[in-house]
Order: structure tokens, then sequence, then C-alpha cells
């Protein structure tokens, strides 16, 4: 099991975090979303379901990750995801994927989807250890969860309990 790093909260995203957030963006991706879009799905996209991962360091919040997920009807669509380079390989991504699809499983979510660069070797393992199998393969592969187990079977893989402001370990 990874072990959480200290003082870590995975928090729905507010308005104040976008300008961190698009920064966050603007490091990981060659195509960042703008701040007025991310703005829209934070403030305005009621599918939309938005989270960060914070932490505290000498009493200054920092925020070190991030996801925007479209929920429609019973779909969670993974629509982006991005971890800061110095906090990757800590569990981090895995954390707020958990999370986030956890939440979503209690509004009635039964199958997730995303897609994912076909070079992109620390997501595609990710979401493979998480269960999403290979759905349409292409340059950018599509990755589906056609039922999501319970939330109990995804508490095996990493063991936490959403709670308002963040999680903690069951
Ligand atoms: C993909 C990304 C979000 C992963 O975030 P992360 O916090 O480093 O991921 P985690 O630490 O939770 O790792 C979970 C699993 O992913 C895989 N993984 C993560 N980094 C990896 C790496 N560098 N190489 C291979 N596998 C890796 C492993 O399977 C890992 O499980 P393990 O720790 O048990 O080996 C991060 O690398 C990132 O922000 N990349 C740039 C943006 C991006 O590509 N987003 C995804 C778009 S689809």
């Amino acid at each position: 099991m990874v072990e959480p790093i200290d003082g870590l909260v995975v928090r729905p995203m507010l308005e104040e975090d976008v300008p961190f957030v698009h920064q966050l963006d603007t490091i990981s991706f060659s195509l960042p979303w703008s701040q007025r879009s991310l703005s829209y799905e934070v403030s305005q996209n009621a599918g939309a379901r938005t989270w960060v991962a914070e932490i505290e360091q000498v009493m200054v919040k920092r925020i070190i990750g991030m996801m925007v997920l479209w929920l429609a009807l019973d779909e969670a669509h993974i629509a982006t995801l991005a971890v800061y380079p110095g906090f990757r390989h800590r569990g981090i991504a895995r954390t707020i994927m958990i999370t986030a699809l956890k939440a979503v499983f209690h509004e009635g979510a039964r199958s997730s989807y995303l897609e994912v660069r076909a070079g992109n070797q620390a997501a595609l393992q990710m979401y493979q250890e998480m269960g999403y199998k290979v759905w349409v393969t292409a340059v950018i592969i599509t990755m589906i969860i056609k039922r999501m187990p319970c939330c109990l079977h995804w508490s095996g893989l990493i063991c936490l309990t959403l709670k308002p402001g963040g999680y903690h370990e069951c």
C-alpha cells in the first residue's frame, strides 16, 4: 500500500485554486487548459467534479495535484489529472483518482473512461493497475472501466474514506 504524504488533503477545487491549478496544468501538458476553462469547470459546469491535492509546508498550503472529472448519468469521464513533477510517483494521483471515483460512485457512477496518450507510460500503468482496460487503441488510447466495483473493493487498493474537506485512512 502507498504511504500517503504527511498532511496530504484531497478536497474539491475552489475558484481561488484556479491560478495554481493552471500553473500545474501548464507544466504538465503541452496543451494546457486556460484559466477560463478551469474556472468554468469549477464554478459553472454542473457535471464537473474538480479536485485538488494539497499539502501544508511550513504553514503554507500548496496545491500539488489536480483532477477534473465529468459525471454524466452513470459515467465518470476523467478529463484531466496531473501532479507536480517533484511529487510524482508517491501515490498522489492514485489517491486523487480513488477519492474522486468513490465520490462519484456515491452519486451513481458505475463506469469510467478516459483518454491517455499511448506514450504516457506512467499514466497507462496507473490506470491499468486501477482496473481500466484498453478500449480503443490509437495515438490517444481510450480506457474504460465498464462496471465500477463497489467502493469497498476500491478501498482494498488504497484504503481511504471520503469526508468533507479531505480523506482519512481507514
Ligand atoms: C500520470 C501522473 C498523473 C501520475 O501521478 P503520480 O502521482 O506520479 O502517480 P502515483 O504516484 O499515484 O502512481 C500510481 C501508479 O502509476 C504508475 N506510475 C507513476 N509514475 C510512474 C513512472 N514514472 N513510471 C512508471 N509508472 C509510473 C505506477 O504504476 C504507480 O504505482 P506504483 O507506485 O505502485 O508503482 C503524473 O505522472 C503526471 O502528472 N504526469 C503528467 C500529466 C499526465 O500525463 N496526466 C495524465 C494524463 S492521462
